[in-house]
């Protein structure tokens, strides 16, 4: 394999490249081409001494490292956007290790042995956006853990023990502010703080399918919702989650089961200064002993229980939104979420829009509903990213002159074999039975070894099994280059 004969596989891999062999930066076990650094599956138990500060991608995945230490590199890592750190036997990172690497976007700690994540843990890394512990052992996260990773936008903490919600992701002071996508699923969840998911859930994909929910009132009332607002997080999982329509009806949240919903959104218009009063479309009065009744605005989310009838916007014991005052940034689309003991119908409305003064009607009307543009978007230039990287090698198989072709009668298999891009994706890693396999794009160049140098050979590209899922949702980030060089040297 490559890690017996480091040097020569480096040497070999170089002169492919056409690069000149810079001796004196590399350190042993690994692979140093331009600003890559690959020292995965080399079986180093502590970080290799003396690696290259240029390196903006660092790859020490599949490794027995088992702690990160303040110093474990010499110098800062100025240009470094990716740190690769998943199966190693990580279970310790010392605060401020990250202080080393101020760039970071991509950092992946999954398959490690982390257990609690403490305080200051991610300290350093402000640029942060994309972070992933992807089967690791944590059920404890200390406040302070996200502090600050001000920009963090993915956050992956799937296959874990959390037994209890990451709060402090939701509130702003403390938390990323820009976060976009957390994936909690797999994990010891009961209860889940249905206000906060609410509120999160305006700008957030949460994953939380694959745990232990109880199916109470609050969490139907946020499935119903959901539903009807054809969530992705949830309609892309929803058999893995519990409160099915059965059990649905089996919970006893409001006196009658069947409630009348209107067909339309209804508008409610008020003079700047009035007071607002929305019922709740569809809940029957009197309102259940202990039924909480949310209100989704445009700015926060309201419950029934909070109780201070004094407050600008409160909604009442009977579910009724109160707005004293209306301002005209009041106007929006507001969100009635109680368990209703159905799932609704599509053209039924649990919403209504409020309108102040003669301000037009909201922009963001609608929009909560599956936002399929912006799904579109991320596919769109993942895909681009992707194919980007697939000239790149049709490129290098095609164009580039190839100077091993000399080392091949001395024992070197050169530039015969093969290349291949693994465009691997965390959430298929995640849901890894879902979509098990098709995650690789994979150019395979036959071993012709009597063909011209300047004829092209004929790439056999099998694009059969490529689930374009996989490739869409990956980004720049996770093309696995390493595999290609590995292959190919070995
Ligand atoms: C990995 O390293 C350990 C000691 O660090 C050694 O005992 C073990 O044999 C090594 N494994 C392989 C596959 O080289
Ligand atoms: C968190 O702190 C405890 C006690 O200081 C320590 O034992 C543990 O290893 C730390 N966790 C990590 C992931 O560093
Ligand atoms: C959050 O996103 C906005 C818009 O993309 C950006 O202007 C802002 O700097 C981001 N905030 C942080 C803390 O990264
Ligand atoms: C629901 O609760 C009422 C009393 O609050 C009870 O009479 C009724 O049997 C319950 N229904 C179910 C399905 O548990
Ligand atoms: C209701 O709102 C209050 C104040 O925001 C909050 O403290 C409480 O936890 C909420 N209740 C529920 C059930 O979410
Ligand atoms: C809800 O309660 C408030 C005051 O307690 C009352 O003014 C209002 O009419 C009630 N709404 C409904 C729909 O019964
Ligand atoms: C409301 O309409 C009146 C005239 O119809 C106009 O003068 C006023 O500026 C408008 N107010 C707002 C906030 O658009």
């Amino acid at each position: 394999m490559l890690c017996c004969d480091p040097a020569a596989a480096a040497m070999v891999l170089l002169l492919c490249l056409g690069f000149l062999p810079t001796v004196a930066t590399c350190p042993p076990h690994c692979l140093c081409a331009s600003d890559i650094i690959s020292c995965s599956g080399c079986n180093l138990s502590t970080m290799p001494f003396g690696l290259p500060s240029y390196a903006t991608r660092l790859d020490l995945s599949h490794n027995s490292i088992g702690a990160l230490r303040v110093d474990w590199v010499s110098q800062p890592f100025h240009r470094l956007t990716t740190l690769i750190l998943n199966r190693n036997s990580i279970s310790q990172i010392e605060v401020a290790s990250f202080t080393v690497t101020p760039h970071l976007l991509h950092l992946d700690l999954s398959s490690n042995q982390l257990t609690v994540l403490n305080s200051s843990i991610f300290t350093g890394l402000r640029e942060l956006k994309e972070l992933l512990l992807i089967g690791n052992q944590i059920f404890h996260i200390k406040p302070g853990a996200f502090s600050d990773v001000d920009s963090l936008e993915r956050l992956y903490l799937s296959a874990n023990r959390l037994i209890a919600f990451p709060l402090e992701l939701c509130e702003e002071p403390k938390g990323p502010r820009n976060l976009t996508f957390l994936d909690l699923s797999y994990n010891r969840l009961s209860k889940v703080p249905i206000q906060s998911l609410l509120s999160l859930t305006h700008r957030a994909s949460v994953y939380l399918q694959e745990n232990p929910l109880l199916c109470d009132c609050s969490l139907v009332a946020l499935l119903e919702y959901w539903t009807w607002k054809q969530y992705s997080p949830l309609v892309d999982f929803r058999g893995e989650y519990p409160c099915i329509d059965g059990a649905v009806r089996d919970i006893n949240c409001t006196r009658h089961g069947v409630m009348y919903i209107p067909l339309q959104a209804q508008t409610y218009r008020v003079e700047p200064g009035e007071t607002l009063t929305v019922q709740c479309p569809g809940l029957p009065l009197p309102v259940q002993e202990g039924l909480v009744v949310f209100w989704v605005t445009p700015r926060t989310t309201l419950n029934s229980s909070a109780g201070d009838p004094s407050a600008r916007r409160s909604v009442l014991p009977n579910g009724t939104l109160e707005i004293q005052g209306a301002l005209l940034e009041d106007s929006g689309t507001y969100g009635c979420v109680v368990a209703r003991g159905r799932y609704y119908h599509p053209s039924e409305s649990p919403e209504v829009r409020v309108l102040v003064g003669n301000s037009s009607i909201p922009s963001n009307f609608g929009l909560a509903r599956r936002s399929s543009a912006e799904h579109f978007n991320t596919a769109f230039t993942t895909l681009a990213s992707c194919v980007v990287s697939i000239i790149l090698v049709l490129l290098y198989l095609y164009l580039t002159p190839c100077r091993c072709r000399e080392t091949r009668g001395k024992g070197s298999r050169g530039c015969g074999g093969r290349a291949i891009i693994l465009c691997s994706d965390p959430q298929e890693v995640e849901s890894g039975q879902r979509r098990s396999n098709g995650k690789r794009v994979a150019f395979l160049e036959p071993q012709a070894e009597d063909s011209e140098i300047g004829v092209p050979k004929k790439p056999a590209m099998n694009l059969d099994h490529v689930s374009t899922e996989g490739i869409l949702k990956n980004g720049s980030r996770t093309v696995e280059r390493t595999n290609t060089y590995q292959n190919h040297v070995a």
